[in-house]
């Protein structure tokens, strides 16, 4: 092969090195600006998704008899999967850091860790945090399935294994001095 033309070749390999490279710097993360604190979250957005899947199958019984609520209509389902939709998006909103109460929240009874005290204990492990929402996010994508396969007694499950995926989250940040009192949910 004449001379130049390897010099030819070495410049287009360069080249393809190049744009190979710029291809696969990573793009900055978008900013993001968390409007609310994590307990306006959870009264606004995480609590009122989980009574909606809470309250779609349920089975009460009374003087009055037997009352069984179940999802019917496809918008009864419709509402079900919203929620779980929600709860699943809500575990990515609470891995955002951003405050946990308020500044002027004052309400943390004398068993609960106040908002800078479990602020600290989420800064200085925000991994750990990340598994209890990530622990939120599975149920809440199983939630999803259950509820397209409009599966009464999957959903009426998943109210159980929600429920241990808060739990399991407040007794590690919101109230650890429970977790004596309460047996270890799986
Ligand atoms: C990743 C952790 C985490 C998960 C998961 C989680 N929570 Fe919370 N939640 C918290 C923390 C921390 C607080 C305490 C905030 C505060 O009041 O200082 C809290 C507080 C609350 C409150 C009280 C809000 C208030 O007005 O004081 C409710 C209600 C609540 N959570 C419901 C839920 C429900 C329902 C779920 C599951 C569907 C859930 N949470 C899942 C971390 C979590």
């Amino acid at each position: 092969m004449k001379p130049h033309r390897l010099v030819a070749g070495g410049v287009l390999l360069f080249g393809i090195a190049l744009i190979e490279q710029c291809a696969s710097q990573p793009a900055p993360p978008p900013e993001l600006t968390p409007i609310v604190s994590v307990k306006e979250l959870m009264e606004n957005i995480v609590d009122p998704a989980a009574d909606v899947i809470f309250d779609s199958v349920v089975t009460e019984v009374s003087a009055k008899g037997i009352v069984e609520t179940r999802p019917t209509t496809e918008e009864d389902w419709i509402k079900v999967q919203r929620a779980a939709l929600l709860l699943a998006e809500a575990s990515n909103l609470l891995k955002m850091p951003r405050q946990i109460a308020p500044a002027d929240d004052t309400s943390a009874q004398p068993a609960e860790l106040t908002p800078p005290q479990i602020l600290a204990k989420v800064d200085a492990d925000r991994a750990q945090w990340g598994k209890y929402a990530d622990g939120l996010r599975d149920v809440a994508v199983k939630g999803l399935a259950v509820a397209k396969a409009k599966d009464v007694d999957g959903v009426f499950e998943l109210g159980s294994a929600l429920d241990t995926a808060c739990e399991n989250c407040h007794l590690e940040y919101w109230y650890p001095g429970d977790k004596k009192a309460v047996p270890p949910k799986p």
